[in-house]
């Protein structure tokens, strides 16, 4: 069996170069904008900007009609006049609009009035949310949440509206160096109130709450994403748990690479074998269930780097390959969100860090590994290799009596071509738990797509000299993947996610997406209000 001796790994951790310092770059400090709930006439609002809608149609809604009927038709008369430019999400700074107490008002066009829908509401907010984050505005009221949108309630419209407004001004900001032991942030704090005419309730406030909580979820994933593959290693994922579990008050365990031998785990540890940056197996433990309840797990999939090993990939775009960690990072955004909200369930967050490398001592096509469970794997192909570290943190979520676990991975080049870039892949081998999973993608516009795992498509996995290989083959490959998961799945109720096309953008847009901290927010969300009804 191919195996990580002691000696060879102490060899190595004494040859590596200096890591870079995590401390250089500490991404879990950031200034998020704080959004809050008040009961206030839109003209009544003292603040620096007032955020209203109109309809392209020239139609206002009740607030920017209030300030239209105060400032003797300024608001309208501009629209006549064609200011307000024709595209949805298009806005135009007023002063002066007589009547309010908001030292200026920001209209803008909401689109057409009669194809008003969950995506419709949610670009018209990022459109605002960039306007607002590259002005220098402090204060901010919004009113945008008393738009109709067909079949949603009034909290789905202020949860959305307060995800949407923190998390759209998100912008990496490069490492500063530290001062005074600090790190500088540039940022002001922003406040953005979201203005309701009916009475505050718990309900509303919580949506506003969960609202921001996702955004500031979502915010960590990127950052972690976004981050170079030369500093976003192993083991800057295990130190940045412990500052997290440090700041949020729940236990990590890392496991070093001998830790995880001792365990069996080869084949994980055949991923990272050739990087200078030693395997990590993190363990996160969030308790917020007042009794023993069975925790919800999930695993996320850390290759901080993926070369493809000696399966290498081809050199265009590899620089993406650093996106490959995006599913442990969702992973720790979802642990941020439960923790922030403090969420009355027991989540374990699982992340599997390797750094995938060509090398002297890498693992070759054709070497047979012994996973945990103690199913024999022969590795075709390096470059997959996700399933090699996802395998045994399968296998080592049996511990925890699991009442479900859910793995989130970068997974397929394949699911790319299946659903691109707007779609996460949805795999189940329970019809209830991909319902609910189904659910929450559409409640967040974060969607995902069931794809099958007939028993068929295993035999794609058949190895002469091995339980089964690592290589489907090109057709279905990101249904043969889910399918050698499963192998190691079949003692609880499971999912899998393959975000490879939709975890990260590439072009212009060029970085990480916070997807799918959204869905796995509002699923863990609807799980503890569940659990506060039993
Ligand atoms: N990390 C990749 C998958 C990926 C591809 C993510 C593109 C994001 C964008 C994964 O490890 C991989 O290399 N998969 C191979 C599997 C194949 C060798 C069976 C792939 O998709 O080509
Ligand atoms: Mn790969
Ligand atoms: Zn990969």
């Amino acid at each position: 069996m191919a195996n990580d001796t002691e000696a060879s790994s102490r060899a190595r951790e004494s040859s590596s170069a200096p890591s870079a310092k995590p401390i250089d770059y500490l991404v879990l400090e950031r200034v998020s904008p704080q959004i809050s709930l008040k009961r206030s006439a839109a003209l009544d609002a003292l603040t620096d900007v007032l955020v209203v809608g109109a309809f392209a149609d020239g139609s206002l809604l009740p607030s920017a009609q209030a300030l239209d009927s105060s400032s003797k038709g300024k608001l309208s008369a501009l629209i006549k006049r064609g200011d307000l430019d024709p595209k949805a999400g298009s806005s135009i700074m007023l002063f002066d609009v007589k009547g309010a107490q908001a030292q200026r008002v920001l209209l803008v066009n909401l689109g057409a009035r009669d194809k008003f829908n969950d995506i419709a509401f949610a670009n018209v907010l990022n459109a605002v949310a960039t306007t607002l984050a590259s002005g220098s505005s402090v204060n901010v009221a919004v009113t945008l949440a008393e738009i109709d949108v067909a079949g949603r309630s009034l909290a789905w419209r202020l949860q959305q509206a307060s995800r949407i407004l923190a998390d759209g001004g998100y912008r990496f900001d490069a490492p500063k160096e530290k001062q005074n032991g600090k790190h500088k942030s540039e940022r002001r704090a922003r406040n953005i109130a979201l203005l309701i005419d009916e009475e505050v309730t718990k309900d509303l406030e919580f949506a506003v709450r969960s609202g921001q909580a996702i955004a500031e979820g979502m915010a960590l994933t990127k950052d972690l994403g976004n981050l170079p593959g030369n500093v976003c290693h192993p083991g800057y994922l295990a130190d940045s748990a412990r500052e997290l579990g440090k700041e949020l008050g729940f236990g990590v365990e890392v496991l070093e690479r001998a830790d995880m031998a001792k365990l069996g785990m080869y084949s994980a540890l055949s991923v990272g074998r050739a990087s200078d940056e030693p395997c990590r197996f993190i363990v996160m433990h969030y308790r917020g269930a007042e009794h023993e309840g069975k925790p919800i797990v999930l695993v996320g999939k850390g290759v901080t780097f993926d070369t493809g090993g000696i399966s290498l990939k081809p050199g265009e775009d590899l620089d993406m390959m650093k996106y490959d960690m995006c599913g442990a990072a969702s992973v720790f955004g979802a642990m941020k969100t439960v923790a922030r909200l403090e969420l009355p369930i027991n989540l374990v967050g699982i992340v599997a860090a390797a750094e995938n490398m060509p090398g002297g001592n890498a693992t070759r096509p054709g070497d047979v590994v012994k996973s945990m469970s103690g199913l024999t794997i022969e590795i075709l192909n390096t470059d997959a290799e996700g399933r090699l570290l996802l395998c045994d943190a399968l296998t080592y979520a049996e511990r925890f009596n699991p009442d479900c676990v859910i793995d989130i991975a970068t997974l397929t080049g394949a699911c790319v071509i299946a659903l691109g870039t707007q779609t996460s892949g949805l795999f189940a081998n329970d019809d209830a738990l991909a319902d609910e999973l189904l659910q929450c993608g559409t409640e967040t516009c974060d969607r995902a797509w069931r794809m099958p795992m007939f028993d068929e498509y295993q035999d794609q996995l058949k190895s002469n000299f091995a339980d089964m290989s690592n290589l489907g083959g090109r057709p279905a490959g990101s249904v043969t993947a889910a399918c050698f998961l499963s192998r190691f799945a079949q003692n609880y109720r499971w999912a899998h996610l393959d975000i490879a096309g939709t975890a990260s953008l590439g072009g212009d847009a060029k970085g990480a997406t916070g997807r799918p901290v959204p869905l796995l927010s509002e699923f863990l969300i609807k799980r503890a209000e569940r659990a506060s009804a039993e």
